[in-house]
């Protein structure tokens, strides 16, 4: 399949997102083409693991098109999305003199991409920024939208910018050597994204779950790339429209409905210390906990909430939560960040594909611990009925 282009205007800017199996070796032209002036310097921020795998090619490319490019890297991990790592980052390219029309080029997962779009927003108040995602996740969401973050100690993404990258370079063949854990979380997050999109995404997204558990070479298909690329679509049209996440919008279209299952997902991640989960598995759960509270809610049929435990448990397995406590995942509801005025607002379905923004308050305790419950249940049925 060819290279894939979608264009993303925003009020900010135009990104250019390009996916296509070994695309990262033409990175050199989307540059020179989406950057009016050469950069004098390149910057790629990367972490040990995944430069270890594809920094080589990357600077390959990126030399034909500035004679100055040079890397930093962190290391591995979400602890390491930091405010210690965003400063030694910063001076990185304060160090090594990089101008307004320099660029950074984040090569790697959510954790490299939400740190070093953080940077390239904020120094000298905005340089050049390229995302060229390496994980399931981070090609289908993080590296789309602009979304830039570190995490402070008092909760995860608490420090950040929305700034959109110039261009985005989706290779899909690096996810030739992405862990199985971290596909099972970018297969939740696949999920998830189809469930607020339309009936046809979702059957689409199932589809090519069903299609992987029989052969994995299906990540290297055409259909694969035919399914990012719809994914990226879809993505982009969200932020197209809302690039700011506006608080007030409550409507199916609102950026807002893309955090469907991550109300449950940040309690569970907040209450096993953010050791327990891949973020994508938690939203896996939480899905699962949306489902059920909107089917208790009279807003979701039986069928439907069948095909969405369905679609979760084709993702694979989850950790195991039978040790956490649910008056636990209550208390930490209330910390959620996304809440308005302290209510929490949760994302649920009306049905495949219609999302619902609901007040927190129209569901009674009862309602919202049996959901819980059963929601984190009904991963381990899916399992005994399948074996
Ligand atoms: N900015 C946004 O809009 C947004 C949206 C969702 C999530 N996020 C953030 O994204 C982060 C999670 O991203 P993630 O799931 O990509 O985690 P991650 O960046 O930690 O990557 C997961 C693991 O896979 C490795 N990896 C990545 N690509 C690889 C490859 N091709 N081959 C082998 N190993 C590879 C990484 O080194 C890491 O160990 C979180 O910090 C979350 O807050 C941001």
């Amino acid at each position: 399949m060819q290279r894939q282009v979608i264009s993303l205007p925003t009020e900010s800017r135009q990104s250019e997102i390009n996916i296509g199996y070994g695309i990262r070796r033409d990175l050199s032209q989307l540059v020179s083409r989406n950057f009016k002036q050469a950069p004098r310097r390149i910057g790629v921020i990367s972490n040990k693991t995944v430069f270890k795998l594809y920094g080589k090619d990357l600077i390959t490319a990126l030399k034909s098109q500035s004679r100055d490019v040079l890397h930093w890297l962190i290391p591995d991990g979400e602890r390491f999305k930091s405010f210690r790592i965003f400063e030694k980052a910063v001076s990185f390219l304060a160090d090594n003199r990089f101008e307004r029309n320099d660029v950074v080029v984040a090569l790697g997962g959510g954790v490299v991409g939400d740190l070093a779009g953080l940077t390239a927003s904020t120094y000298l108040r905005g340089i050049g920024l390229v995302q060229v995602p390496t994980s399931l996740l981070a090609q289908i969401d993080s590296s789309i939208g602009g979304k830039t973050a570190i995490n402070l100690s008092s909760g995860k993404n608490m420090l950040g910018t929305f700034y959109q990258p110039h261009v985005v370079c989706i290779d899909t063949q690096t996810l030739d050597s992405l862990p199985a854990r971290e596909l099972v979380a970018g297969f939740c997050e696949m999920v998830k994204q189809s469930l607020v999109a339309n009936q046809k995404l979702f059957d689409q997204t199932v589809a090519l779950l069903k299609q992987f558990q029989l052969d994995q070479k299906t990540l290297a298909t055409p259909d694969f790339e035919r399914l990012i690329t719809a994914h990226c679509m879809f993505k982009a049209s969200i932020v197209a429209n809302d690039e700011r996440e506006s608080a007030d919008r409550t409507d199916s279209k609102s950026r807002r409905i893309l955090n469907f299952g991550h109300t449950t997902a940040h309690a569970l991640e907040k209450v096993t210390n953010y050791r327990w989960f891949r973020h994508g598995e938690a939203v896996g759960y939480g899905m699962l906990v949306a489902g059920e509270l909107s089917k208790n809610l009279d807003l979701l049929d039986a069928a439907d909430l069948e095909s969405l435990r369905e679609a979760v448990n084709l993702c694979g397995s989850l950790p195991r939560v039978e040790h956490i406590d649910v008056t636990e995942i209550i208390d930490a509801l209330k910390f959620d960040k996304k809440s308005v005025q302290g209510q929490i607002n949760w994302v649920l379905l009306d049905k495949v594909g219609s999302p619902k923004i609901v007040e927190g308050r129209l569901s009674s305790k009862r309602i919202l611990r049996r959901s819980i419950s059963d929601g984190l249940r009904a991963s381990w049925r899916q399992k005994e009925r399948s074996h």
